[in-house]
């Protein structure tokens, strides 16, 4: 078969690879017909992600058909068309127990990371009953697809971890697939206000057409952003979403919300931010971080199937799976090129 495969920082390519094939009885052989490529995916390139050994296929979110299931299978056939989402999930230890997919024992974030992934014409899908899910017949590929990601972790560490109420003030802080999700999927809990903030204009654009009521356009350390949202919220917001993943953005968040209020963590930071304690402590605050469980996509793919928000509008441009290369490129320039999600089809 044919996949995407990472060689080392910087150094990517589509090549032939081995087929993948059952190596445990859980295990299923997944025939990939949608994919497509993450932010992470680049972090991954820059070599920011040393744990991805060189030689692994990238990607970790995709649709398929089932190919083929090992003995111990027993809700999957060969036929179905299931999504493959970025966490897997054995089921039965302390953290799948608790819903804390995410920190599995034998799973969590494997796809594109510990495992080859699924930028690639097939794929091996360990604990495949409890990692996979079927797509209800009526949706198509890249209705479902964005629930192996970008849905469940704007909902679980933005809109879920912040507690977003009816009539609650939310700052977003990064406008990008992630930030606009949590736009998206915040507007469900109904609160009276959603303030995007981005450092590019035309990213907050797309933050109002996905329901942002206001857009605020920063600087890089936010302080003509925070003077202003205090003005709007008379002293802070309720829920302030961090998702950009630097240090900057993290410290903006604490000093946006009100006494009482809420910091959700979304991004992935590689490098310590300051937490200023010595103004925090009276202020009755609480900071969350999570790594996405992706453990809400059977809720979010009701909501999808009951037509509650419309998840295609992350997708904005298509290339054949053996494109990939040139996918990413348009990708990597979302700046110049607009793209939130490029989806991957064969
Ligand atoms: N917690 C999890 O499980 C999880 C899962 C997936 C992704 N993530 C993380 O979520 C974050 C967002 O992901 P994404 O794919 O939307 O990223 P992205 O890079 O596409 O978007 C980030 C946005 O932040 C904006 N930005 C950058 N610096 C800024 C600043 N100083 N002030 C305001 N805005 C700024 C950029 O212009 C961009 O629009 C990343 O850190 C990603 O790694 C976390
Ligand atoms: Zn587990």
């Amino acid at each position: 078969m044919k996949a995407v495969v990472f060689h080392g920082p910087g150094e990517k390519s589509w090549e032939q690879v081995n087929d993948p094939k059952l190596e445990r009885t859980e295990d299923a052989i997944v025939r990939i017909t949608t994919s497509t490529i993450c932010g992470t995916d680049l972090h991954i390139l820059k070599g920011d992600v040393p744990e991805v050994r060189p030689g692994t296929v990238l990607g970790h979110e995709a649709v398929g058909i089932v190919e083929e299931v090992g003995g111990s299978v027993t809700n999957l056939q060969r036929g179905d068309r299931v999504l493959l989402p970025a966490i897997t999930a054995d089921g039965r230890c302390d953290f799948c127990r608790v819903g804390m997919y995410s920190h599995c024992r034998h799973g969590g974030w494997l796809f594109g990371h510990r495992i080859d992934g699924l930028q690639a014409q097939y794929a091996r899908a360990p604990y495949a009953d409890t990692s996979l899910y079927k797509v209800p017949d009526e949706l198509t590929d890249e209705q479902v697809l964005f629930l192996a990601d970008i849905l469940p972790t704007a909902f679980e560490c933005g809109v879920l971890n912040g507690q977003v109420k009816p009539g609650d003030t939310v700052a977003i802080v990064g406008a990008g697939p992630i930030g606009l999700a949590a736009v998206l999927l915040s507007r469900l809990f109904s609160p009276a206000l959603i303030v995007a903030i981005d450092l590019d204009e035309s990213r907050l654009e797309r933050a109002r057409q996905f329901g942002a009521d206001l857009t605020l356009q920063s600087t890089g350390d936010g302080e003509g952003v925070k003077a202003r949202l205090m003005e709007l919220t008379d002293g802070g917001v309720d829920v302030a979403m961090e998702a950009v993943g630097v240090p900057a953005t993290f410290e903006l968040c604490t000093e946006l919300v009100k006494p009482g209020g809420r910091v959700a963590n979304l991004g992935v930071h590689g490098s310590a931010a300051s937490l200023h304690l010595e103004h925090l402590w009276a202020h009755n605050i609480t900071i969350t971080t999570r790594l996405v469980d992706t453990i809400t996509i059977p809720q979010l793919l009701k909501l999808i199937q009951a037509k509650r928000f419309d998840p295609t509008r992350f997708a904005t441009h298509h290339f054949r799976l053996d494109e990939a290369l040139a996918a990413y490129d348009v990708f990597a320039r979302a700046g110049e090129t607009g793209a939130l999600k490029v989806v991957l089809t064969q």
